[in-house]
């Protein structure tokens, strides 16, 4: 059995006791809407544009009232002068999370604020979410740390982590970005340099930077401590709590402890960014949905998306809006209901299997060099 294998019977031990599962009053129900509305309507900039929303509903039991926030994230600026595509993306999601009807309760803006953590590129994201009324939760993304080491961010944005009472839900703010093992220090990088290898996707000299760590371990079991343990919980990080692609940085590498201090609690949620794509996944008694990036859609990782993974619709590379939005969320009566807002031109496929997963007729994604060269991937062979 290799390492991967021992790894996920151990997991499956550990959280999928006999007789564990989410609370019996919670059903997951995944319903997808494809439709045209906006398209059909008068309306010049929704016809240039359209609309596919995907409704994930989860129900979440004791929520006190119904209420909806949004969720932005992985804006990744540019300065102006740079690019002005990122920034156009990242003004039309704050105005359509400010438009919203109902209002929002508040944002969470999930992190990847900057590109390459420039106080340029932060106030300009600041500048840019001011257009947002209602209040504001942020979590940093490893994009907007390595220039400063958080310098700049949390003058902007304030401390991690942060938990607030709402309607019955408690929430949670996680910061998983700033324990990354010193890769820089040996080798004399410049904070420029630090941050160019935050900047990719592989992450081969980064290495496994995600991270909750010890203290926030601690922090957490502490503040959930007093919580029922059937109320609903909804954990906000920019890395999946889980492990989805370790060479990626999708995941955090003590997401085993993580699991250890939520296991007592039947109606947890954690929601993320970082991966750019539609995702869900669910580990023991916990749910995770992956958010869209407003900048660009990643692809999925070579191997190990979740079975419960939506397959992510082929985005069209000639249209810079498209495989990319932002989200509304509903939660409370019996529900939370996830929606992404994913902007697109035109539809191009309607097919489940129009994906960078189970489609193996159109694609075969292999691993790419930097890939292999990640000291873990062994264990996923
Ligand atoms: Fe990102
Ligand atoms: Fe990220």
């Amino acid at each position: 059995m290799d390492q991967l294998q021992r790894t996920r019977s151990e997991m499956h031990r550990e959280l999928n006791r006999q007789g564990e599962w989410p609370s019996a009053s919670i059903g997951f129900t995944r319903r997808t809407f494809l439709h045209r509305s906006l398209v059909a309507g008068a309306a010049a900039s929704a016809a240039t544009y359209g609309w596919f929303p995907l409704i994930n509903t989860i129900d979440v039991a004791h929520a006190q009232q119904s209420f909806k926030f949004a969720w932005i994230s992985d804006t990744h600026l540019y300065p102006k002068n740079v690019n002005t595509r990122f920034v156009d993306k990242a003004t039309r999601a704050v105005k359509e999370a400010q438009a919203m009807s109902p209002a929002a309760d508040f944002l969470i803006f999930g992190g990847d604020l900057a590109q390459l953590g420039d106080p340029v590129e932060l106030d300009l994201g600041n500048e840019i979410l001011k257009e947002v009324k209602i209040k504001k939760v942020f979590i940093p993304g490893e994009h907007d740390w390595y220039l400063d080491m958080g310098k700049k961010w949390e003058s902007l944005f304030g401390k991690q982590p942060w938990a607030f009472d709402h309607k019955g839900v408690r929430f949670v703010g996680l910061d998983t970005v700033s324990r990354g093992p010193d890769y820089w220090t040996a080798k004399k990088m410049t904070p420029q340099q630090r941050m160019g290898h935050m900047a990719t996707l592989d992450g081969s000299v980064a290495g496994a930077w995600a991270g909750v760590g010890r203290d926030q371990l601690e922090w957490l079991n502490r503040t959930l401590s007093g919580w029922g343990k059937d109320k609903p919980v909804i954990i906000f990080t920019h890395n999946p709590l889980y492990e989805y692609y370790p060479p990626w940085n999708f995941w955090v590498r003590d997401w085993r402890e993580v699991h250890e201090v939520l296991k007592p609690f039947s109606n947890v949620t954690n929601i993320h960014g970082h991966t750019h794509q539609v995702l869900y996944n669910e580990i023991g008694k916990v749910r995770s949905i992956g958010m869209l990036a407003t900048s660009w859609p990643w692809p999925y990782a070579p191997e190990g998306v979740p079975a419960l993974t939506t397959p992510m619709v082929r985005a069209d590379p000639g249209d810079h809006f498209d495989g990319v939005g932002w989200a509304k969320l509903t939660a409370g009566g019996p529900k939370v209901e996830n929606e992404y807002v994913m902007w697109r031109k035109d539809i191009f496929a309607e097919a489940a299997v129009d994906s960078g997963t189970g489609d193996n007729v159109n694609q075969i994604l292999t691993p790419r060099i930097a890939d292999r060269e990640w000291p873990y991937y062994g264990a996923h062979k």
